[in-house]
């Protein structure tokens, strides 16, 4: 069986860019993919958090990913902490990476070029952290959204630039892109995506947002003067997002979704689309709450530790050996 790995960095709530971008996506993986999930909260120490709020989020993702249907009997389910291995292998693929390629990475870019000082070294070199949770396990495929194909193309490169000088090392991985939803839009601002550090929450759809809250969020998301509803993502990026957000929960194609809606008007639409988005928080926020009541997350975790201990440290003593750093 092939095997998969993906991680989420539990740095604020999960929102529905990440469901369908990412979760909706892992729990359909693990029926066909020998499946490794886990919460990157190394990453989350890159940019500066409040701890108690951190310690919300992360144990909120937990109970999101359960609650979305990953299972602890069919993926192992992680803490990145948990398994120490992952820190020494980041700090051996740092040394096989140059400042040209950590210069490139966008998130990195971008923010030096808006002028920001005081980055952390961590945040500068966090793409080869992420490279090492996901050549540590010699995963064949990474199911990322877009913004993260970057950084999977870095571990690639890093695979294939020690196993040409060391010998066989690493398995490349592949970035797995979603088709259908790769990339939700700001309800507010769709011509950014819909994300967690947003100043303001109401482009955002949260997980853990009342039901009364997330219809609020898309009655009142940005439309365009066309009134007809289709994907034309140029010029109606807010109903083209809508569009998207729809077929993604329904499970159709957007071609499909545009058939359906062709009629009708931007404000029943808009109601359409939240009535699937409500039947979704609805159902995940009644398992939430029973998984934070219960001894689930503990459970998961440890049983995930453990097995992906196991390969971490066989691959750990395997690079250590090979570099001949090992006695
Ligand atoms: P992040 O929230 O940026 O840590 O991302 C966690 C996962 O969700 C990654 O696979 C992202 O690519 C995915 N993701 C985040 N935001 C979006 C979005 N707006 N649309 C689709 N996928 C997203
Ligand atoms: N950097 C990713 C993000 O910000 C999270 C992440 C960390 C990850 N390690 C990973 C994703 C390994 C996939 C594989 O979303």
């Amino acid at each position: 069986m092939q095997r998969m790995l993906s991680g989420i960095k539990p740095t604020g709530e999960l929102h529905l860019g990440n469901y369908i971008g990412a979760l909706r996506n892992f729990v359909k993986y693990q029926e066909d993919y020998e499946m490794y999930v886990f919460i990157a909260n190394l990453h989350t120490v890159t940019i500066p958090q409040d701890p108690k709020e951190i310690h919300k989020y992360l144990i909120d993702a937990i109970a999101l990913y359960i609650a979305c249907g990953l299972d602890k009997d069919k993926a192992t389910i992680f803490l990145q902490s948990d398994v120490l291995e992952h820190a020494n292998l980041g700090f051996i693929l740092s040394c096989h990476s140059y400042e040209g390629e950590l210069d490139r990475m966008t998130q990195y870019k971008d923010r030096k070029q808006k002028g920001e000082t005081g980055l952390s070294v961590g945040f500068y070199t966090y793409p080869t952290l992420m490279a090492a949770d996901i050549l540590m396990y010699d995963a064949d495929f990474v199911p990322v959204g877009d913004d993260q194909k970057q950084h999977v193309e870095l571990a690639r490169d890093i695979a294939e630039r020690m196993n040409n000088r060391y010998g066989q090392m690493f398995k490349v991985p592949k970035p797995l892109i979603a088709e259908v939803g790769a990339r939700i839009m700001d309800l507010q601002d769709p011509a950014r995506k819909m994300s967690k550090s947003d100043q303001s929450d109401k482009g955002c759809i949260f997980l853990l947002d009342s039901p009364k809250t997330a219809r609020k969020k898309i009655m009142s998301a940005q439309t365009d003067s066309v009134n007809i509803v289709q994907f034309d993502t140029e010029n109606q990026p807010g109903i083209s997002n809508l569009l998207t957000i729809y077929a993604a929960l329904k499970e159709i194609t957007i071609k499909e979704a545009e058939l359906i809606f062709k009629d009708y008007r931007y404000g029943d639409f808009k109601k359409e689309v939240a009535q699937e988005v409500v039947e979704l928080l609805e159902k995940l926020q009644s398992d939430y709450t029973e998984i934070i009541n219960s001894d689930i997350i503990e459970k998961t975790l440890t049983k995930g530790k453990e097995k992906a201990q196991k390969i971490a440290s066989a691959k750990l003593d395997q690079v250590l050996t090979t570099l001949g750093i090992k006695i």
